[in-house]
């Protein structure tokens, strides 16, 4: 037996300004995103923005239904629009940002796992890393690939 670990690194960044000028723009692109999320019933309202490999922004908010099961989260609401709308396209990169209320939180949005899976395939459709920002009022985080969140990927069969 020998233990073994998986190390994970990521940028932690104090403000939106600290962040490139392209990650600038997808970060508020997220933040503007979380007026579309649909959420009367955990009125917790999260935007999502991918970039595409010719620089188009598709944004995304949560969608929610009484029937709970489908709705939709943020991230996959606006990785799907993406695909749809551009198919022959890479997703180069993500942002998230999320709030009560609208109120985005301090600390950062982190997607659920149906989301990194989501990730995790348009990755490997793409053959390059897509890098993803998780965004928050205080603090923000760039993780360079969805490797980094979701660490032993299942990617086929
Ligand atoms: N939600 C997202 O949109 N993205 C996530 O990664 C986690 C959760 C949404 C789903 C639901 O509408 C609300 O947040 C509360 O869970």
């Amino acid at each position: 037996m020998q233990n073994q670990s998986i190390n994970i690194n990521y940028q932690e960044f104090s403000s939106i300004d600290e962040l490139n000028a392209e990650d600038r723009e997808l970060a508020c692109a997220a933040i503007e995103g979380m007026k579309g999320s649909y959420a009367p019933y955990s009125h917790f309202n999260v935007g999502a923005a991918v970039r595409m490999s010719n620089g188009q922004i598709v944004r995304g908010a949560n969608q929610e239904n009484a029937a709970f099961p489908s709705g939709l989260c943020a991230e996959r609401t606006a990785m799907f629009a993406a695909g749809a709308k551009y198919p022959d396209k890479d997703m180069q990169s993500i942002a998230v940002a999320g709030g009560v209320y609208g109120r985005i939180t301090d600390e950062p949005a982190t997607p659920c796992g149906a989301c990194r899976q989501v990730m995790a395939q348009y990755q490997a459709k793409s053959g390059k890393p897509m890098s993803v920002i998780m965004v928050g009022g205080k603090k923000i985080w760039k993780f360079e690939k969805v490797d980094d969140i979701l660490p032993l990927i299942f990617d086929s069969i």
